[in-house]
């Protein structure tokens, strides 16, 4: 294996892939650490992609959808951007093989999803569309002969040389077990999200912001990481990761209701069940914490058809001993998507020479302070897509030699130890919560230096340490509420939208 590349692409989800698709015929190297196509959040996408295509939709309403559920906060060039990519990104997609569902009369079936208000979601299989488009993309990809694909190997760092441009990663071979220093002209994070840091999440469990991390130890610009977006209903069945029950089941009639089966969105919003995702998740937490329960009842709505329309959610609930035919789903709020990130402009570069940054681990400007739904997957590939357009013809930039640390080459890789893992997670999930509050995030910020001090930088607990730490910063700096960040003690929002910006000094002695 060849340690050296013009460009390396860290991730192999939807971000990674697409970008070194569009990347052709400019070589490629993706690294991933599972066997591709396997781990990483997109496969487990239910809702699907977001793009005003429908006959009654124009691009000027789905960006006033993202402007409002961005809560002051989104860049109104960047939701230009997205929202106008959203036909040519559905049609690239198709052209690489991907079938989103279609009407009998072979338009594409459009879903509703909240605070939407078009009906503008394509999906694939029902609630598969992630795997659907992963299937896809790994097929193309393995079939081009631009990009290399490296499987099992794990990014531990970037590499950075002495101007502080970042000139590839530290990586680990989990099947040789050696740590080898990979260069790389231009690198592109495309490492997905960290709901992994939370007790309960929907994400799976090693997606734990590793990305933000080591752009973080880099020097890079970091926007906003205390919006985590917490979906209101993940199944609460006692599962890790919680099963989704996607949003759709909620566009397509479902409520939620009480133990009792009495619906209570009226009484916190006048859209009911389609409010904004953040409104929804602190509802369901208040009817649990009030102890009436929270529910999803889909018995009506979908009733005999959840199987074929919602495959995913059905197999879940039959795992739980639950026909969503006939009952009602037992559901919570659950960590599943980071709204902040590595800042980056309007074509992926992060503000490091060398350095590029795509999808969740990415702050692009599009989401602002909570995601209207589906609009993630879009984000990855109508951002992906611009980063290869700037790439592809561009020169090498020759990096100084960068610097692989000397001191931690020979250390053994150690795996993030499954007690302390699960501490930072409750801590997380107590501290960092839908709703935070200064004492909370003080004490999720003294378990984080707690455990820092048994960690040696080549554990797998230490990158998660430190992302950790700049969301429960994030979230002490940010005295209000907005979106998806609530403080019990700062509960309205400032008139002035602002963003938070965390930038490491570089440490000299690393
Ligand atoms: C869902 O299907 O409810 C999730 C979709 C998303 O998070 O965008």
């Amino acid at each position: 294996m060849e340690n050296k590349a013009d460009i390396l692409i860290i991730g192999a989800g939807v971000a990674g892939l697409y970008t070194a698709l569009k990347l052709s015929p400019r070589p490629v190297t993706v690294i991933t650490a599972r066997p591709l196509g396997k781990g990483g959040s997109t496969p487990w996408a239910q809702g699907g992609m977001a793009a005003a295509i429908g006959p009654d939709d124009t691009s000027n309403l789905h960006f006033s959808d993202t402007m409002q559920a961005g809560a002051g906060l989104v860049d109104a060039e960047a939701a230009s951007i997205l929202v106008d990519g959203g036909e040519a990104a559905v049609e690239d997609l198709i052209r690489f093989g991907v079938q989103f569902d279609q009407n009998k009369d072979g338009s594409l079936v459009l879903g509703r999803e909240a605070a939407h208000c078009r009906d503008r979601i394509v999906h694939a299989t029902g609630d598969q569309a992630g795997a659907a488009i992963m299937n896809a993309l790994v097929a193309a990809a393995r079939a081009s002969e631009h990009i290399t694909i490296l499987e099992r190997i794990v990014a531990e760092d970037l590499m950075t040389d002495d101007n502080g441009a970042v000139g590839g990663a530290l990586i680990y071979n989990v099947e040789a077990g050696e740590r080898a220093a990979f260069d790389a002209s231009e690198t592109i994070l495309a490492t997905g999200g960290l709901g992994g840091l939370y007790a309960v999440t929907t994400n799976p469990t090693p997606a734990q912001g590793h990305g933000l991390a080591f752009a973080a130890r880099a020097g890079a610009l970091i926007r906003d990481p205390e919006f985590v977006q917490f979906h209101p209903t993940a199944l609460d069945i006692g599962v890790d990761p919680a099963p989704l029950a996607t949003e759709a089941l909620r566009g397509e009639g479902a409520h939620l209701v009480n133990e009792d089966g009495r619906t209570f969105m009226e009484n916190y919003h006048p859209a009911g069940d389609l409010a904004p995702r953040d409104i929804v998740a602190r509802a369901v937490e208040a009817e649990i914490k009030a102890e009436r329960g929270a529910f999803l009842d889909a018995r009506e709505a979908i009733g005999a058809a959840f199987p074929k329309k919602f495959p995913t959610v059905f197999a879940a609930c039959q795992k739980a001993e639950i026909d969503p035919r006939t009952d009602i789903m037992p559901v919570a709020p659950a960590a599943h998507y980071h709204m902040g990130g590595v800042y980056t402009d309007l074509d992926g570069a992060t503000t490091l020479d060398g350095l590029w940054a795509v999808g969740e681990v990415a702050s692009t400007g599009v989401h602002g302070a909570n995601r209207l739904a589906s609009n993630s997957l879009l984000e990855a590939v109508v951002f992906g897509a611009r980063i290869a357009d700037h790439l592809r013809e561009k020169p090498l930039d020759r990096r100084d030699e960068a610097g692989a640390p000397a001191d931690r080459m020979d250390v053994p890789s150690k795996p993030a130890d499954p007690k302390a893992m699960q501490k930072l997670r409750e801590a997380m999930s107590k501290g960092c919560a839908l709703i935070r509050s200064e004492e909370a995030l003080y004490d999720t910020l003294e378990m984080v230096a707690e455990l820092h001090e048994y960690e040696t930088m080549t554990s797998g607990l230490k990158s998660a340490l430190v992302t950790a730490e700049l969301i429960a910063q994030g979230a002490l700096a940010r005295e209000e509420s907005r979106g998806a960040h609530h403080r019990s003690d700062f509960p309205d929002a400032e008139e002035d939208a602002f963003h938070t910006e965390i930038c490491a000094e570089m440490d000299d002695d690393e």
